[in-house]
């Protein structure tokens, strides 16, 4: 009996840290499911390498939080969807005059806010 409270305070803790490590995975697996396909699918045939456009190299996390050669904003602002240039270079409704990506298609509705969520969440 004497051993339970130091048994539950080691079990609490170790609950606790696999509480914590959770958000992570989640993160990563939201970003594997629902962020790299559309940037992939979409984006990386211009956004990628030392040349792309904008100086935005959307295949690397670095060069997500770069800022633009063009206007000098950042292109991701981790927690700031509504900020972020990407957001306003890939929704209609935002001020930013172009439209990402450059074909015949948008991104839909929800493609866009998968993509919010993701920068809402840390990127
Ligand atoms: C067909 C090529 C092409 C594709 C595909 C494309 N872009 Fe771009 N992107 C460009 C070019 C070229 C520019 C340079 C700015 C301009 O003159 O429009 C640019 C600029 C940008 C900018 C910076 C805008 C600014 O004001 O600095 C962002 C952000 C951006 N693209 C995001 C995206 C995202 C996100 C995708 C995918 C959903 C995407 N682009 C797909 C060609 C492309």
């Amino acid at each position: 009996m004497k051993f339970t409270a130091p048994f539950h305070t080691a079990l609490a803790l170790l609950i606790a840290g696999c509480a914590s490590s959770q958000p992570h995975s989640a993160k990563e697996r939201y970003f594997e499911v629902h962020v790299k396909p559309v940037l992939e699918g979409n984006c990386l045939r211009c956004h990628s390498g030392p040349a792309a456009p904008a100086g935005l190299n959307l295949a690397d996390r670095k060069g997500v939080l770069k800022r633009s050669s063009r206007t000098g904003r950042p292109f991701v602002i981790p927690g700031d969807p509504d900020c972020s240039l990407l957001v306003a270079a890939i929704s209609r409704k935002g001020t930013h005059p172009k439209v990402m990506p450059r074909l015949e298609v948008s991104l839909t509705e929800d493609q866009i806010g998968d993509l919010s969520e993701w920068i809402e969440d840390g990127a």
